[in-house]
C-alpha cells in the first residue's frame, strides 16, 4: 500500500480482472488515485500507482477493514467515488439453479454493494463523493435462464434509486451505469458453474430443458460482445461527470433492452422467444413417474 494521498480518491470494487482492472488503470491514468478492491493483490498492478486492498465485498469484516485502510490513508480528505464493480453472473433454469447458486448471486451483486455503501459513506460525506453502481441489461428485460443475474442487478437498481433520494441531502449522488454484453471472463466462469449444477441436478429435470437450453446455447453463441473499453468509457464518464446523471447505458444491446423495456410485456416475450430461437420449441415428454 502506497501513502499518495490525492483529493480525487477512487474506491472500485472487483478490480483484478475484466471491468474492473481496466477501469482502474482508466482513472489512474486519468489522475485518480485508485483503490483497488481485490481477492489477492497482484504484482503487475503494484507499478501503476494504483492502491489494492483485499477486499471480498461479501464479507463484513473485509470491507470494514478496507474502508479503515482508505480513511487512515486519505486524512480526513474522503473519497470523490465509490465505483460497486465486483459482481458474479449466475445461470440456469430456475429448477436447475441450486439455491446456494442464487444466494451467492445477490450476496455479491446486492448485498456485497450495500455492506461497501454502508461502510463508505462517511468518507463519501467527507469527499463529497458520489456512487457509481454497475448494472446489467439483463436488470430491465426478460431474458430466459438469466433468472438470477437479472434479479440481482434489477434488485441493484430499486436499491440505488432508493439511495440516490436518502443521500440528496449531503449532495452525494448515485448513477447506475447499466451495461450490453462486453467481452470478459464473467461468461465462461458462469458457464463453468452452470454446467457444475446442471452434473449435480436431477436427470429427468435436465432432459425436459434439454431442446431450450440447445437453443439458448446456440443463440448465446452468436452473441456480439462489446469491447472492456465501452463500458470503461461509461463509468469513467459517471466518475467524471460535473453533474452525474442518474443512468448511464453502454453498449448497442443495453440501448436496445431500454428500448424494449418499453414495449408490452407479452409482446416483449415473444421478441425474445423469437431471437433466442424458443418458439415453437415442444417440451420434452415429462418423465414417467
Ligand atoms: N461483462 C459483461 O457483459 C457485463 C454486462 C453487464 C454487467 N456487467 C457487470 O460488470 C461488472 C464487472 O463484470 P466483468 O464482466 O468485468 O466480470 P469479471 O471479469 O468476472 O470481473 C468481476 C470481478 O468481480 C470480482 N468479484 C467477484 N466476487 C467478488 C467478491 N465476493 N468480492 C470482491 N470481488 C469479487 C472478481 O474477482 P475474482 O475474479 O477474484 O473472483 C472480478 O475481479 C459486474 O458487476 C457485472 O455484473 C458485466
Amino acid at each position: 500500500m502506497t501513502s499518495a494521498i490525492t483529493p480525487r480518491a477512487v474506491l472500485l470494487t472487483g478490480a483484478s480482472g475484466g471491468i474492473g482492472r481496466a477501469c482502474a488503470l482508466a482513472l489512474a491514468a486519468k489522475g485518480f488515485h485508485v483503490y483497488a478492491g481485490v481477492h489477492t493483490a497482484t504484482p503487475d498492478l503494484d507499478a501503476t500507482g494504483i492502491t489494492q486492498l483485499t477486499l471480498d465485498v461479501t464479507d463484513s469484516g473485509s470491507v470494514a477493514a478496507a474502508a479503515e485502510q482508505v480513511a487512515k490513508h486519505q486524512d480526513g480528505q474522503g473519497i470523490h467515488a465509490v465505483v460497486n464493480n465486483a459482481g458474479v453472473l449466475v445461470q440456469g433454469p430456475t429448477e436447475l439453479v441450486p439455491i446456494s447458486e442464487w444466494h451467492r448471486q445477490f450476496e455479491v451483486n446486492v448485498h456485497g454493494p450495500v455492506l461497501v455503501i454502508q461502510a463508505f459513506t462517511p468518507l463519501l460525506r467527507e469527499g463529497g463523493g458520489r456512487v457509481v453502481n454497475i448494472s446489467a441489461a439483463s436488470a430491465r428485460v426478460p431474458f430466459p435462464f438469466l433468472g438470477p443475474i437479472g434479479a440481482s442487478k434489477a434488485a441493484l437498481e430499486s436499491y440505488s434509486e432508493s439511495l440516490r433520494v436518502e443521500l440528496a441531502p449531503w449532495r452525494v449522488p448515485v448513477s447506475i451505469v447499466q451495461l450490453g454484453a462486453m467481452r470478459t471472463e464473467i461468461f465462461a466462469k458462469s458457464a463453468a458453474a452452470a454446467e457444475m449444477a446442471l452434473t449435480q441436478a436431477d436427470p429427468r429435470t435436465v432432459a425436459l430443458y434439454n431442446r431450450q437450453l440447445a437453443a439458448f446455447d446456440q443463440a448465446a453463441a452468436g452473441q456480439r460482445y462489446a469491447p472492456v473499453g465501452v463500458a470503461v468509457s461509461a463509468i469513467v464518464r459517471a466518475v467524471e461527470a460535473r453533474r452525474p446523471r442518474a443512468r448511464y447505458v453502454a453498449g448497442t444491446d443495453a440501448r436496445l433492452a431500454v428500448w424494449l423495456s418499453r414495449i408490452p410485456a407479452r409482446l416483449r416475450d415473444r421478441v425474445f422467444e423469437r431471437a433466442l430461437g424458443l418458439s415453437g420449441i415442444e417440451p420434452a415428454p415429462l418423465p414417467a413417474a
